[in-house]
C-alpha cells in the first residue's frame, strides 16, 4: 500500500517536472527569439529601474521616464500608485516602444497596502505564521488592484541593535523565527507551487536587503559591516536562504559592505553563495543607488562600479542608471562581455514571463479591481484582528488592565490624537487621512458609558529640530506652541478627571525607520517628565507604548502599573487597541527583539555565546567575570516575552527517548495549563543548546514554536519533534554538520523561563 502511494508520489513529482520543464523550454525559446531581436541598448535597458516619483522612498529622482520607456532603455518603473496611471504607463512600453516589452512596477508593499498591517517587528511578534501569510496575502491583493506586480518585501534582515531605525522593517533578532516568517511572507504575496503568480493578485516578492544590512556598526544606517563567515552562515544568512528556498522571485542588494567589498558589487555573495550553493535563480536588484554609492564608497567611478556590479551578479540597476550610462562603453572595452549583459536581459525578462506579462501586460491592470478590493471592510477586519495580536503586554500590576467599559478615561500624549501616526513607517500607499485616532478608536470600542478625555501632554521632545525629523512624510503631529509646563497642566487637569490614564506616548512612526537611527533609546523627554507626573496623580496609568524598536524602559517598568507595547499597528491600531485594552481581546504577542535595561548593554541578544567566563545564572557582579559594574547582564524584557490577562504554567517536559540516532528523532511533550480566568492564546517555545561542539554554540536557539489557544481552567499538551537536521550548524569549514554528544532542551513561554532536559545525539 505505502509502495504504491510512493510510486505515485513519485509520477505526480515527474509529471510536474516535466510539465516545468516544458513550461521552461517554452519560456526558453519566446525569451530566446524576443532577445535575438534586441539590440544592446535595449538589452541594457532591460536592466534599468528608474523610481517615478510619486512616493519618495530616497533623494534621487529619475527624469524623462516616459521618454526612456519608448526608447525601450527601461525594464521597470516603482513608486508610481493608482491603475489608471499605470495602465498608461504600461500602453506606452507595449504600444509605442519598439519591441512592446511590458514593464514591471514596483514598490515598498511592507506591511500592507491601503490597508495597513502592523509594521514587520509588530508582526512578527504575533508569532503567527497564518496571519503574517494572510497579511501579505491581502498586501498582494491590493497592490496588484492597484497595477503593482512586484513588491520590494520580505525585509528579513536580523537585527540586534535597536539603534538602527530599520529594526522595524525586519522581524527582530532569530534567525529560525526570521526564516519562517520569510517563508510565510513569500507565499502569501506569490502564491505557492502551481498557483504561483497564477491569479492577478499574486505578485512577485523581493527578500532583502541582502546581506548583514541588520548589522551595521554602531546602528548607524547604511554603515560598515565587518563580520565572520561563520556568524555569517549560521545566524544572519539563514532567512534569506529560507526565501530563496521558499521561491522567491528577487533578491535586493544590500548599501553596506560585506566582507571589505559592498554587497551590490561582492561576488562571493551574489554568485557563489546566492546562485552556486543556494540555487537562486531568479534576479537580483540593487537598492536605491546602491551602484552610484559605490563612488562614495571608494572602489571606483561610476563605469568601474557598474562593471562590477553586472559581473558580481547584479541584474537590475535601480534609479543609478549606472548600467545605462555605461555598460555599452565598458562592453566595447572589454570591461563586461555580451554574456554578461544578455544574462541580466534575461533573467529580467524571464521574471516578466513568468508573471505572466507577455501574455497579458495588463494583467495587474484591471481598473474596476481597486474600488472593490482596496480598503475593503474584509480586510480592515482582518488588519484589526492581526494587530491585536502583536501588541505585547510588558507589565500589568494588580490587573490595571483590562479596562471597564465605564467611567472616565483621560488619553494623554503627544501620540493619542494622530492619525498619520498609526500605520507606522514604509506603508507609503496608504491614505494618511484615514486611519482613526487613539481617542476615536477608544471611544468606539468603549461605547456610550465610557467618557474619554484628551490632552496632549506633551510634544514628541522638546527639541523641535528633532521633531521635524521625526515627523516627515506627512506624518505629523501639529507641534504645540505652548510651554511643556502648560500642555502638562492641561493633561493633569483632565487626569484629575478620570478613573484611569492611558498615556499614548513613545515614538512617532518616522523615529524608526530607513536613516532613523537614534543613540538614546528612552521614551523622549518631555514625554517622560509628563508620564512620571501622570504617574505622581496615584490613579491607575496605562501606558500605551508607540515604538518602531525596542526601547530602554526600566524607569517605566519599575513605576507604571501597566504598559501594553503597541508598536505601529497599520491603520486599524485605534481600534485593535481598543479590543486589547477593553478585554475583548486577550494580548498574545511576544517580543522578537531584546529589549535592554540601558543602550550600553546593545548588542543584547538571547542566543548569544557563552564566553570562557560566564556569569552564573541569575549571578550580578563578579570580578573577572564577563559582565559590567553597573548593570546586570539580564534584558529588561527578553527574547519570547509577552504576558497575558490569563497565566500558563508549564509541567512535565518529557522526551520519548533521551537518544537520538542519525536517521531517529525525539518527541519532546509539555503541558501548558491556563490557571486564569480567561482564555488566552500562549506562544510555546522550544529552545536547544548544543553543549560541546568543534566551535562555540549559542548558549539557546529557538528551533520550534507553537501557539496555541487554552480556555481557562484547562491545559494542553504541545509536541515538538526534535530531528538530527533540527540541529545542524556550520562548522570552522563551513560544513553543515551535526555533532554528537549531549543536548539541552529548554521549552517556556519566553526564552529566559523555561523548563529543561537532555539528550544525546548518538
Ligand atoms: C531603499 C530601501 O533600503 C529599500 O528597502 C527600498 O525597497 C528602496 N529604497 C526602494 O524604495
Amino acid at each position: 500500500m505505502r509502495k504504491v502511494f510512493v510510486t505515485a508520489l513519485c509520477m505526480c513529482a515527474l509529471i510536474a517536472t516535466a510539465q516545468n520543464n516544458s513550461a521552461d523550454s517554452k519560456m526558453d525559446r519566446f525569451i530566446n527569439d524576443l532577445m535575438k531581436n534586441m539590440t544592446i541598448e535595449e538589452k541594457i535597458g532591460q536592466l534599468n529601474l528608474p523610481s517615478s516619483g510619486d512616493i519618495t522612498t530616497g533623494q534621487a529622482q529619475s527624469s524623462n521616464v516616459s521618454d526612456k520607456i519608448r526608447q525601450g532603455i527601461v525594464g521597470g518603473l516603482f513608486n508610481i500608485k493608482g491603475v489608471e496611471k499605470i495602465r498608461e504607463v504600461q500602453r506606452i512600453a507595449v504600444e509605442e516602444s519598439r519591441l512592446g516589452i511590458p514593464l514591471l512596477f514596483g514598490m515598498d508593499v511592507i506591511h500592507g497596502y491601503e490597508t495597513a498591517f502592523p509594521i514587520p517587528l509588530g508582526l512578527s511578534a504575533s508569532w503567527n505564521m497564518e496571519a503574517i501569510e494572510q497579511a501579505a496575502r491581502i498586501a498582494a491583493t491590493e497592490a496588484s488592484a492597484d497595477g503593482i506586480c512586484w513588491t520590494f518585501s520580505p525585509m528579513v534582515d536580523i537585527s540586534r541593535d535597536p539603534r538602527w531605525g530599520r529594526v522595524s522593517e525586519g522581524n527582530g533578532e532569530d534567525p529560525f523565527l526570521g526564516g519562517e516568517i520569510a517563508k510565510a511572507m513569500v507565499r502569501g504575496y506569490q502564491g505557492t507551487g502551481t498557483e504561483k503568480y497564477k491569479a492577478n493578485n499574486s505578485i512577485m516578492a523581493c527578500v532583502k536587503h541582502y546581506a548583514l544590512y541588520g548589522a551595521g556598526e554602531a546602528g548607524r544606517d547604511y554603515n560598515t559591516v565587518d563580520m565572520s563567515r561563520i556568524r555569517m552562515y549560521n545566524e544572519y544568512l539563514y532567512p534569506y536562504k529560507a526565501a530563496i528556498e521558499a521561491g522567491v522571485g528577487s533578491v535586493m542588494a544590500s548599501f553596506n559592505e560585506v566582507d571589505g567589498v559592498p554587497a551590490t558589487a561582492n561576488k562571493w555573495l551574489m554568485t557563489d553563495v546566492l546562485r552556486d550553493q543556494w540555487g537562486f535563480n531568479g534576479f537580483v536588484v540593487t537598492d536605491y543607488t546602491g551602484i552610484l554609492e559605490m563612488v562614495d564608497h571608494g572602489i571606483g567611478d561610476l563605469q568601474t562600479v557598474s562593471g562590477r556590479s553586472l559581473k558580481a551578479g547584479i541584474d537590475m540597476d535601480m534609479v543609478s542608471e549606472g548600467f545605462l550610462s555605461t555598460l555599452k562603453k565598458s562592453l566595447d572595452e572589454g570591461l563586461v562581455s555580451q554574456k554578461d549583459i544578455d544574462q541580466g536581459c534575461r533573467r529580467i525578462l524571464e521574471a516578466k514571463y513568468q508573471l505572466g506579462l507577455f501574455a497579458d501586460p495588463y494583467k495587474y491592470c484591471d481598473v474596476n479591481r481597486a474600488k472593490k478590493e482596496i480598503y475593503s471592510d474584509e480586510h480592515r477586519a482582518a488588519a484589526r484582528k492581526i494587530a491585536s495580536e502583536s501588541f505585547v503586554l510588558l507589565k500589568n500590576e494588580a490587573n490595571t488592565l483590562p479596562l471597564k467599559k465605564k467611567g472616565t478615561i483621560a488619553v494623554v500624549g503627544p501620540l493619542g490624537n494622530t492619525a498619520s501616526n498609526m500605520p507606522g513607517t514604509w506603508s507609503v500607499a496608504v491614505d494618511l487621512t484615514k486611519p482613526a485616532t487613539l481617542v476615536e478608536g477608544l471611544k468606539s470600542v468603549a461605547g456610550k458609558d465610557v467618557d474619554v478625555l484628551y490632552a496632549k501632554g506633551s510634544n514628541l521632545t522638546e527639541d523641535a529640530a528633532l521633531e521635524a525629523r521625526a515627523t516627515l512624510f506627512g506624518r505629523e503631529l501639529n507641534r504645540d506652541n505652548s510651554t511643556d509646563d502648560q500642555l502638562r497642566k492641561e493633561a493633569l487637569a483632565i487626569a484629575a478627571k478620570a478613573d484611569v490614564i492611558v498615556a499614548a506616548l513613545g515614538e512617532s512612526s518616522e523615529f524608526s525607520g530607513e536613516s532613523s537611527s537614534r543613540t538614546t533609546l528612552g521614551i523622549p523627554d518631555v514625554q517622560q517628565l509628563l508620564l512620571k507626573e501622570l504617574v505622581k496623580t496615584g490613579k491607575p496609568v496605562v501606558l500605551v507604548l508607540f515604538t518602531g524598536r525596542p526601547l530602554t524602559l526600566t524607569w517605566e517598568q519599575a513605576n507604571v502599573p501597566a504598559i501594553l507595547n503597541v508598536w505601529f499597528g497599520g491603520t486599524e491600531a485605534a481600534y485593535a487597541i481598543g479590543d486589547v485594552l477593553f478585554g475583548d481581546v486577550n494580548p498574545s504577542g511576544k517580543l522578537t527583539m531584546t529589549f535592554p535595561q540601558n543602550v550600553g548593554q546593545i548588542p543584547l541578544y538571547y542566543n548569544h555565546k557563552n564566553t570562557g567566563r560566564p556569569l552564573k545564572e541569575g549571578a550580578w557582579f563578579e570580578k573577572f567575570r564577563s559582565n559590567y559594574l553597573d548593570v546586570t547582564n539580564d534584558a529588561l524584557y527578553p527574547f519570547g516575552y509577552g504576558l497575558s490577562y490569563t497565566n500558563f504554567t508549564y509541567s512535565d517536559l518529557k522526551l520519548n527517548t533521551t537518544e537520538l540516532t542519525k536517521d531517529g528523532e525525539i518527541i519532546a511533550r509539555v503541558t501548558v495549563s491556563n490557571t486564569g480566568k480567561v482564555d488566552g492564546a500562549e506562544v510555546v517555545q522550544l529552545y536547544i543548546r548544543d553543549l560541546v561542539g568543534s566551535v562555540t554554540r549559542p548558549v539557546r536557539e529557538l528551533k520550534g514554536f507553537e501557539k496555541v489557544m487554552i480556555k481557562a481552567g484547562e491545559s494542553k499538551t504541545v509536541h515538538f519533534k526534535i530531528t538530527p537536521e533540527l540541529l545542524k550548524f556550520y562548522n570552522y569549514d563551513l560544513d553543515y554538520v551535526n555533532e554528537p554528544g549531549e543536548f539541552e532542551v529548554m521549552i517556556g513561554g519566553n526564552s529566559r523561563d523555561v523548563q529543561k532536559t537532555k539528550f544525546i545525539l548518538k
